[in-house]
């Protein structure tokens, strides 16, 4: 078999945030793909690094009074301590921050710039005056022009249809609660339309990229014009300057991808490699791993930009789907949005790298973790069939030694010496699913000569140690072909398989020979059940309240204010009902400059009806924090003329007034527009 030199990749997370569930579909699936084409003798590099410029950052960085710099590295050895404890184990982990990241932007915007792919253009954005800072999408919310669905965010609605922030209905920063205001400013963009033909040719070979993903190009990008790339954000704006442009900033997306070369240059300088071999060279195959909803940015921009710079393109794009936790999206308040660092503290990370195994392919459907299913899948194939093998003849052999030579075991180890070709072209292929499936199909067949052998009862008899050392014989290196087939996915097991046998697991060949005449260690649990409650624990854990409910120990009686007030005369049902209590949301709160304590509110109803109302709610409530939120309000009042307008409503809260003012909101989930019953 011929070496292959090859360099992986994984995309590289946010650094704004932790590494959850869902990342590690990812990162185990490209750790299980390296560890398997080491052990198979390759030459092979995990390269990754954390991405770490953009609004989103600089936000937090500002929120929590430190610097970015600051943020990046407390982000980074969080990533850091999650990915080594799932064993994700990286040739290096680097920086998009980094100097030799910027350098390789300088050197790939510079051949870019030659090859006559940048103009200028004037771009209106969102700007929130009072943040000072211009809006990406993600951070303004408002009305969908389409379909008038609100709190929407300002690239795309809950229903599907994309526009741009400028053409959202009642626009709010989320930064400041303000209305931003429309600006003007000068953007960088790439004209990759002019790599039309290159982009249609590479995407479309067969070779790189799936066929579902070249289908979804084809019909949704190059089937037209490929539109400008606006590639620049100006200041303030946390990032690289671009050289050429003071005061523009590279977009995240121009110098995330490039994190691969900057990360893998690191690497090089380190090792003392050429990095040419490794990024201009026929040598090397470069293979990305990333989730689908990244896909036009590696499928399209980055192989553009790969070429006009020189550098070698990717063989292979492997795109993965999205995870869902049983059949739904992750969820906050249903406790399946869970970070790795939960999972750990409840489960063993081996369980996971397992689940996720069992059920990747080389496709791009989306993966769902049903936990009934993980906890039994556990059970039934880590535990009862593969550890089980090893548990039922390792206490035995360690009396007895293993055989001089290899016992007749009716064919067993040669055929899942011989399954070895095929396990590892499902490897190579991604089918981990296919793999899985073989390799417990041969854990079943050796379990069955277990379960006949019966070393146990061997064991009773003191006539039949030759019999149980050659059972155990059989039993163990079935055993360790398993472990070795394995060791991408169970590095753990693989390790203490080695350390049973007095052997390491280094090499997928080792599946081929049996190890005869040597001493057994003394069997240490290997793996143990994972039990239904473990797994609850972690959801309860990752639960997190939308509506904190006052805890009962914090009842007193002394704080209660009913005494204070007797309640009113009785009304009858039909009084009650007249009234028309509605969830409404506050768009607009402006201060009445001549009112001492008025505040001027807009509410909204759903759809296009809004309220404007007047609340004596001015010094308790900032009228910025009012926006955006929910409140109830009584909505069939005969408008009310005041010295500065007209109510027409008003909004509930209790409280005795001055500073005792708490407005009432409903749970979260509640729609503007609702009646309250
Ligand atoms: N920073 C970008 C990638 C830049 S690559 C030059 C990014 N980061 S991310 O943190 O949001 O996601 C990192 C990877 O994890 C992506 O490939 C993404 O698709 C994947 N996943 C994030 N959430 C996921 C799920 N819920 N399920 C499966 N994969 C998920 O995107």
């Amino acid at each position: 078999m011929t070496q292959r030199q090859i360099l992986v990749t994984s995309a590289l997370p946010y650094a704004n945030g932790h590494i959850h569930i869902g990342h590690l579909v990812e990162y185990v699936q490209t750790d299980i793909w390296v560890r398997f084409q080491k052990l198979r003798g390759h030459r092979c590099i995990y390269i990754c690094a954390d991405d770490t410029h953009g609004t989103a950052i600089m936000i937090r960085a500002q929120s929590e009074g430190i610097s970015e710099e600051e943020l990046l590295e407390r982000m980074r050895e969080a990533h850091i301590e999650d990915f080594a404890r799932f064993e994700i184990e990286f040739d290096n982990y680097g920086s998009t921050n980094s100097p030799e990241n910027r350098a390789v932007c300088e050197e790939i915007w510079a051949a870019i710039r030659k090859a006559g792919l940048v103009h200028e253009k004037e771009v209106t954005q969102l700007y929130d005056a009072q943040a000072g800072t211009f809006l990406a999408d993600r951070f303004v919310k408002g009305t969908c022009p389409f379909c008038g669905l609100e709190n929407q965010y300002g690239d795309s609605c809950d229903n599907g249809h994309t526009y741009s922030p400028a053409d959202l209905k009642d626009p709010v920063s989320t930064l400041s609660g303000t209305t931003p205001e429309v600006r003007s400013a000068t953007h960088l963009f790439i004209e990759i339309e002019q790599l039309h033909d290159f982009l249609a040719e590479w995407t479309q070979s067969g070779e790189h990229l799936q066929p579902e993903v070249a289908n979804y190009l084809k019909g949704h990008f190059l089937h037209e014009p490929l539109r400008d790339w606006d590639i620049s954000r100006p200041a303030p704006y946390f990032g690289f300057e671009i050289p050429d442009s003071p005061g523009n900033y590279w977009y995240v997306w121009f110098d995330a991808p490039i994190g691969y070369i900057g990360s893998t240059r690191q690497w090089c300088d380190r090792q003392g490699e050429n990095f040419d071999d490794w990024w201009r060279s026929d040598k090397t195959e470069i293979h990305h791993f990333i989730g689908k909803d990244i896909t036009y940015f590696h499928t399209l921009f980055w192989p553009a930009m790969l070429k006009t710079a020189g550098y070698s393109l990717p063989a292979k794009v492997h795109i993965h789907g999205f995870l869902t936790v049983d059949g739904e999206k992750m969820s906050k308040s249903k406790g399946t949005f869970i970070r790795a660092a939960t999972y750990l503290a409840h489960l063993d990370p081996s369980y996971l790298r397992y689940y996720y195994a069992s059920k990747l392919s080389p496709r791009v459907d989306d993966l769902d973790l049903n936990l009934e299913e993980f906890v039994a899948k556990v059970n039934a194939d880590l535990v009862g069939n593969i550890v089980n093998l090893a548990s039922r003849t390792a206490k035995f052999a360690h009396k007895t030694g293993l055989a001089e030579t290899y016992p007749d075991d009716g064919g067993l180890f040669a055929q899942a010496a011989a399954d070895g070709e095929q396990i590892a072209e499902a490897y190579d292929a991604c089918d981990y699913n296919r793999a899985m499936r073989m390799i417990l199909s041969a854990g079943d067949r050796a379990n069955q000569f277990i379960d006949k052998a019966a070393p146990w009862l061997l064991n009773k008899d003191p006539e039949k140690e030759r019999q149980l050392r050659d059972v155990c014989t059989i039993g163990l290196n079935l055993f360790r072909q398993l472990a070795v087939y394995l060791a991408p996915v169970l590095p753990r097991l693989a390790r203490q398989t080695g350390e049973l046998l007095g052997e390491p697991i280094t090499c997928w060949d080792q599946s081929k020979t049996p190890l005869l005449g040597r001493e057994v260690k003394p069997f240490e649990h290997m793996l143990t059940r994972v039990k239904p409650e473990q797994v609850q624990a972690m959801v309860d854990e990752s639960r997190e309240e939308l509506a904190a409910p006052v805890p009962a120990a914090k009842w007193n009686d002394s704080d209660e204010a009913l005494n204070a007030e007797p309640l009113a005369a009785e009304i009858s049902f039909d009084d009650f009902v007249k009234v028309d209590l509605r969830v409404a949301r506050i768009t607009d709160a402006k201060d009445v400059p001549e009112a001492k304590k008025l505040l001027q509110l807009t509410l909204s109803f759903g759809g296009d009806v809004t309220r404007s109302v007047f609340a004596g709610i001015k010094g308790v409530y900032e009228p910025e924090a009012l926006v955006g939120r929910l409140v109830i309000c009584a909505a069939n009042l005969a408008p009310r003329k005041m010295k500065f307008g007209v109510s027409e409503g008003m909004i509930l809260a209790s409280g005795t007034g001055g500073q005792e003012i708490y407005l009432i909101a409903p749970d979260a989930g509640a729609k503007p527009g609702q009646r309250v019953h």
